[in-house]
C-alpha cells in the first residue's frame, strides 16, 4: 500500500490533523498483537536497521536526578510507514520508592504526509515486548543450539524474556534465573512456568548461572558505576552474553576481552559511553545487531567465540510495534479519539 492510500484508510476513521487516538496499557496488551508478531515485527525493524532503511537519531535525554534519565527516542521507518517518538523514562528506584515501575511512557505516532499526530499510546508494554524480542532474535542468530539459558533480574524484563526465549531456542532444557530479591524469582516460575515445557530453575548465586549457561542475559539496573556482579573469571569462551542494562551487571573486562562486541546502536552505545556509562571505555565494536540478522555482517563464526551483544533499545523497533497496534485499533474501534 503506497503512502497516499495509507493516508486514506486512517483518514476513513479519524479525522487527522483534528483527532488522536489514544490507547491505554491494557488496550495495547490486549489487541491481540502475538509474541510470534512481535517477533517478526521486531525482527523486520532490525533487519531495516541493518541495511540502513531508516532515520533514527541517537537518543537524547533530561537528567533531573541523579541516576534517572528520559529518553526522546524518535524513529521513521519508510518500509512499515513507522513515523513518531517515544518519550520514556528510567528511575531505577521507582519499585523501592514508590512501588511503581522503572520505566513508563508514552509513543505518539504521525501521520507522515502532514506531520499531524495520530495516536499516543501507553510504550510501557511494547518495551516490555520488544526488547526480550531483540535479545531473543540475537540469540537464535548466534547460538541457535543452545541448551541452557540464564536470567539476570525476573521483573517486568526478564518474565518477558523467559516466555519470549522458548519460542527460538528451540533446543533449550533449561533455564536458570537469579534475582537478587528472591521473591521475584519465584514469581517468575509461579507466571511462567505453567506456560512453557522447559523447566526454570532458581539459581542460587549468579555464579551458578554464569558458569552454566551457554546463553545470559541480564535485565536488573542501568547506572554508571559498574557493579560487575558477574566476574570475569566466570565466563568462558563458546558462550553469548546479551545485556539489556548496558555497562552495569557484568565485569567489563568480558566486553573488553570478547572476540566479538556487538550492539544494537553503535550511535547509541556511543551516546552512553559519552555521559559516563563505560567507565572503563566502549569495547571496540564489531557490528550491530540489525547488520547480523540482516545477514551484512558476520555474527557467530565459531563455536568458542565469546560474544557479547548489548542491545540498549531502538525505536525504530518501537514504533514499527506501535504502528501495528494502532492499525488493529484503527480497524476494531479501539480505544478512545480525542480532539487535539
Ligand atoms: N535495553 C532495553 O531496550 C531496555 C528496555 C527496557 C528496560 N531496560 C532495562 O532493563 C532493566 C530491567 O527493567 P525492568 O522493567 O524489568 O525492571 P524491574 O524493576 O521490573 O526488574 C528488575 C529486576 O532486577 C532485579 N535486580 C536488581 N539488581 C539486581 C542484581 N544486582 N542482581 C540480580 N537482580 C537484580 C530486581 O530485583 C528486579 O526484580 C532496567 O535496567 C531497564 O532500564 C532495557
Amino acid at each position: 500500500m503506497d503512502i497516499n492510500q495509507d493516508r486514506e484508510n486512517i483518514s476513513k476513521k479519524l479525522d487527522i490533523g483534528k483527532e488522536i487516538l489514544y490507547l491505554t496499557k491494557t488496550e495495547c496488551q490486549n489487541i491481540g498483537v502475538t509474541y510470534e508478531k512481535i517477533l517478526e515485527l521486531t525482527n523486520d525493524a532490525l533487519v531495516a536497521h541493518g541495511k540502513k532503511e531508516y532515520e533514527m537519531p541517537a537518543k537524547i535525554g533530561v537528567h533531573p536526578l541523579e541516576e534517572v534519565f528520559f529518553h526522546a527516542m524518535p524513529a521513521y521507518v519508510p518500509s512499515k510507514k513507522a513515523v513518531g517518538m517515544k518519550w520514556i523514562e528510567c528511575y531505577p528506584n521507582n519499585p523501592k520508592k514508590f512501588s511503581l515501575p522503572q520505566t513508563t511512557g508514552l509513543l505518539i505516532l504521525n501521520d507522515i504526509l502532514s506531520g499531524c499526530p495520530i495516536a499516543i499510546m501507553d510504550c510501557a508494554w511494547i518495551t516490555a515486548m520488544r526488547t526480550p524480542a531483540v535479545t531473543v532474535l540475537a540469540a537464535a542468530a548466534l547460538h541457535p543450539d543452545a541448551e541452557t539459558f540464564g536470567m539476570f533480574g525476573c521483573g517486568v524484563q526478564g518474565i518477558e524474556h523467559v516466555r519470549f526465549v522458548v519460542k527460538r531456542l528451540k533446543k533449550l532444557k533449561k533455564i536458570y534465573i537469579y534475582d537478587v530479591v528472591e521473591a521475584a524469582s519465584d514469581n517468575l516460575i509461579m507466571l511462567v512456568q505453567p506456560e512453557i515445557q522447559v523447566e526454570i530453575v532458581k539459581g542460587k548465586k549468579p555464579q551458578e548461572l554464569a558458569e552454566k549457561c551457554e546463553v545470559l542475559s541480564s535485565a536488573t539496573i542501568i547506572i554508571k558505576e559498574t557493579l560487575s556482579v558477574v566476574k570475569d573469571e566466570w565466563v568462558s569462551k563458546g558462550q553469548t552474553i546479551l545485556p539489556c542494562d548496558l555497562n552495569t551487571f557484568w565485569d567489563p573486562k568480558i566486553s573488553k576481552r570478547a572476540d566479538k562486541y556487538i550492539v544494537d546502536s553503535k550511535e547509541e552505545h556511543e551516546l552512553f559511553d559519552r555521559m559516563g556509562y563505560f567507565p572503563d571505555g566502549l569495547p571496540r565494536i564489531a557490528a550491530e545487531t540489525g547488520e547480523v540478522l540482516a545477514g551484512v555482517k558476520a555474527g557467530r563464526t565459531n563455536k568458542d567465540e565469546l560474544i557479547v551483544c548489548s542491545n540498549i533499545g531502538m525505536s525504530v523497533c518501537d514504533v514499527i510495534v506501535g504502528r501495528e497496534i494502532f492499525d488493529i485499533a484503527l480497524n476494531n474501534n479501539i480505544g478512545k479519539i480525542l480532539p487535539l
